[in-house]
């Protein structure tokens, strides 16, 4: 059954924390992969999953950085993965399927924003390809694990989807590069591939789910300069966030860890949430709360799951990939 894209009233909200919707949850002998789990709002949601009880695997580009980020956090280990790296994908996921093990929750939580132009692989603009082609071969690669263990897996979007439908005649910005418009595309492809492998994945019993985490001061805003911020009135001159909505990473990770894990979602998938409760849609333009209809659209969802597909040579459902049903 489709689930309705409107608020279920979680009585949780925007200010709330990883820790808080974990209040009462035990998920001892789970097993989560966060990708990226060890920087922002990533880490927040390792440490989080950790202390509720899951063993957390971190497939990290910076293995070093990560295990200096996580040290010292029960439960967590960090493995090795570049998502704009095909072969790195498929090294990580054979490595994690040798093991035998099941997987209960994938939050896939790495990410850039805005950078300068930049190719990657077979020549595919770098947003598109590590945002979602990289967790898109990760997951259909796990697919085994991951159905296992009969869990959900999560899409980090962002409001910035606003920004861009997928551009179906120049996917890769072959005609001309705008950082944010290849930012709202590779959103909107976080939050497709969620509806795609909920409809896809259901029967096995996994649901998926994509979502926005707030607005949240973390290294992703690398790649804009002082004067961008100071401008979009994100900070001052000195750096201070000025932002009132503003979350902390705390707060940042509540959403996905929410998706990840709240029994209020069981028999339900295929959304995009945000403020720890299922989003409404919304026609408007600019960014701001609400899903737009291009990033919920089944057949572009369909669509979308075989052109990447098609690129990446990877897919665990090659019978039913071009179906929307
Ligand atoms: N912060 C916000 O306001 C905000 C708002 C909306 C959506 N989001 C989304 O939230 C997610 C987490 O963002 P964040 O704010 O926590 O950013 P962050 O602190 O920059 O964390 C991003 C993580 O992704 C990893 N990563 C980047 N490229 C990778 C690659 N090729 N292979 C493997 N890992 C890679 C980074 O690793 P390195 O550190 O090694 O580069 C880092 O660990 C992103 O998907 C972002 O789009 C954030």
């Amino acid at each position: 059954m489709t689930t309705p894209q409107h608020k279920i009233g979680s009585g949780f909200g925007a200010r709330s924390t990883a820790d808080d919707v974990l209040q009462g949850i035990d998920l001892s002998g789970k097993l989560a992969i966060v990708t990226g789990g060890y920087s922002g709002l990533g880490l927040e949601t390792t440490r989080a999953l950790a202390r509720a009880g899951a063993r957390v695997v971190v497939p990290a580009r910076r293995r070093e950085v990560a295990e200096e980020a996580v040290g010292g956090v029960g439960g967590v280990e960090v493995d090795e993965l570049d998502l704009a790296d095909l072969q790195s994908v498929r090294r990580f996921a054979e490595r994690f399927l040798a093991t035998g093990r099941s997987v209960e929750i994938v939050i896939n939580n790495a990410g850039v924003m805005a950078c300068p132009e930049t190719r990657v692989g077979p020549g595919w603009e770098a947003q598109f390809a590590t945002n979602h082609l990289g967790h898109f071969a990760l997951v259909n690669r796990l697919w085994p694990a991951i159905a296992r263990g009969r869990g959900r897996v999560v899409s980090v979007s962002s409001a910035g989807h606003r920004h861009a439908g997928i551009r179906w005649d120049d996917v890769q910005f072959e005609r001309g590069y705008d950082k944010w418009q290849a930012y709202g595309q590779a959103k909107t492809a976080n939050v497709l591939f969620a509806v795609q492998l909920d409809a896809l994945g259901r029967d096995a019993g996994v649901r998926a789910f994509a979502l926005h985490p707030g607005g949240i001061l973390t290294p992703l805003q690398r790649h804009l300069a002082k004067e961008e911020m100071v401008e979009a009135g994100w900070i001052d001159e000195d750096g201070n966030a000025l932002n009132p909505e503003f979350k902390t990473p705390e707060q940042g990770a509540a959403t996905q860890v929410w998706a990840a894990t709240s029994p209020q979602l069981a028999g339900m998938g295929g959304v995009y949430c945000e403020d720890c409760d299922i989003a409404e849609p919304t026609t408007g333009a600019g960014v701001g709360p609400g899903v737009r209809d291009y990033a919920i659209d089944p057949e572009q969802a369909a669509r979308l799951w075989a052109l990447s597909a098609e690129l990446t040579g990877v897919n665990a459902f090659p019978a039913v990939a071009g179906s929307s049903r």
